[in-house]
């Protein structure tokens, strides 16, 4: 049974490798700032405990069962990590957190290729809840929300789920394309600390240090469309190989691409998802750590397929990384397939440290 451990100086969930199954829950504080405080704490020993798995014990829960019971009686934990991030409104006057707002997190605006739904965007807090085996992640669900009822409204919820690598790399989104290939090596700590992890000074408070800018991204993908486009016309759009996820201009899916060609033969479009999303010639530090998931809804009121994928990236500086990125994709050719719909920009907080307090002494 594998297992996360909830401490240590960043939170799980971020550069764990990808799981199974997730649950996205965005929400909203519904209390004061004592609430607050004992909400994160909540959070903070809830997420200890679910993670560590084990005997369901008493949780301090009365006159109700301790656990809502559907993992049986000891809890499985298959890889569960549970992520805790904050969004602007957090920082608003309500809490009188205005001076503690991490400097660079503001409200995701809308991008121009965007038909952002409020419904499906925002939120105080942004819980990712994430395991190897679907039952866990709802039990992890229930748990917190049981935990937290009074404290928290949930705004929004999305599912995701990843597939095993096909037939090998990579694992697939739902256009049939490998997604993750050219993310940088979550193992190189020096890379980590500049591409991922915020640190306090240069504007930023003190506290921030081991947290990440979170982004989250629910994007509609047109799949009935997209299944009537060639196979060529599809490469052409991502720059990349459909079966080995190889750029056009290699062989593997690992070699790097080759940008030097303006169109026609083996070269990679100027529109291509790739071409336009990648400067890690020219901008290094320009680099994203993506961890998207699928998402399968069922249908639209039209009778359409309702599947995407929820985009993530962390990243230490949101205008550096992610916003200079999208900034690039608009009108990129892949816009005409996908709808980005909902999420939002928020912080990661930092690790929970080596046992004792919690994120409520960090934040408040
Ligand atoms: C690369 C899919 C949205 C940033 C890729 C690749 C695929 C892909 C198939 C090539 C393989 C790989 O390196 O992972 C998609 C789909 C999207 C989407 C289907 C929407 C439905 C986005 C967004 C961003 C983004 C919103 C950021 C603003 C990147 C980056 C790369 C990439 C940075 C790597 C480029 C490189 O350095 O080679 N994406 N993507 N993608 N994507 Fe996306």
């Amino acid at each position: 049974d594998l297992r996360y451990s909830a401490d240590g100086p960043h939170q799980a969930g971020i550069l764990t490798p990808v799981q199974r199954h997730a649950c996205y829950l965005a929400g909203d504080v519904t209390t004061d700032r004592e609430g607050l405080r004992r909400l994160l704490d909540t959070l903070t020993a809830r997420i200890r405990a679910l993670t560590a798995g084990g005997p369901v014990g008493d949780d301090g829960l009365v006159r109700t069962a301790a656990d809502n019971g559907i993992l049986g009686d000891d809890l499985p934990t298959a890889g569960l990590t549970i992520t805790v991030s904050v969004g602007a409104s957090l920082f608003d006057r309500r809490f009188g957190l205005a001076p503690r707002r991490p400097a660079r997190l503001v409200p995701m605006p809308a991008f121009a290729d965007d038909a952002l739904d409020p419904a499906w965007c925002g939120g105080d807090l942004l819980v990712q809840v994430c395991a190897d085996e679907p039952d866990v992640v709802v039990h992890a669900v229930r748990d917190l929300l049981r935990a937290t009822r009074g404290d928290l409204q949930v705004r929004w919820r999305r599912d995701g789920f990843t597939s095993p690598p096909r037939p090998s790399g990579t694992p697939r989104n739902l256009l049939g394309f490998k997604d993750g290939t050219a993310n940088p090596d979550v193992s190189d700590d020096a890379l980590m600390d500049r591409l991922v992890w915020t640190h306090g000074g240069g504007g930023e408070p003190d506290w921030v240090e081991g947290g990440s800018y979170h982004v989250v991204r629910l994007i509609r993908m047109f799949v009935e469309f997209w299944d009537r486009v060639s196979v060529r016309e599809q490469n052409a759009i991502f720059g990349r190989d459909k079966s080995s996820g190889a750029p056009l201009t290699g062989t593997d899916e690992f070699d790097p691409p080759d940008y030097t060609g303006q169109s026609g033969g083996g070269a990679i479009r100027l529109d291509a998802h790739i071409r336009r999303a990648s400067r890690s010639g020219t901008a290094p530090d320009q680099r994203i750590l993506r961890r998207g998931f699928n998402y399968d809804a069922g249908l639209d009121a039209a009778g359409n397929l309702d599947m995407g994928l929820i985009f993530t990236c962390f990243n230490a500086d949101l205008e550096r990384q992610f916003t200079a990125i999208q900034r690039r994709l608009e009108g990129e050719a892949l816009s005409d397939y996908v709808s980005p719909f909902g999420g939002g920009f928020y912080f990661a907080l930092p690790g929970l440290g080596s046992g004792e307090g919690g994120w409520a002494r960090a934040v408040l």
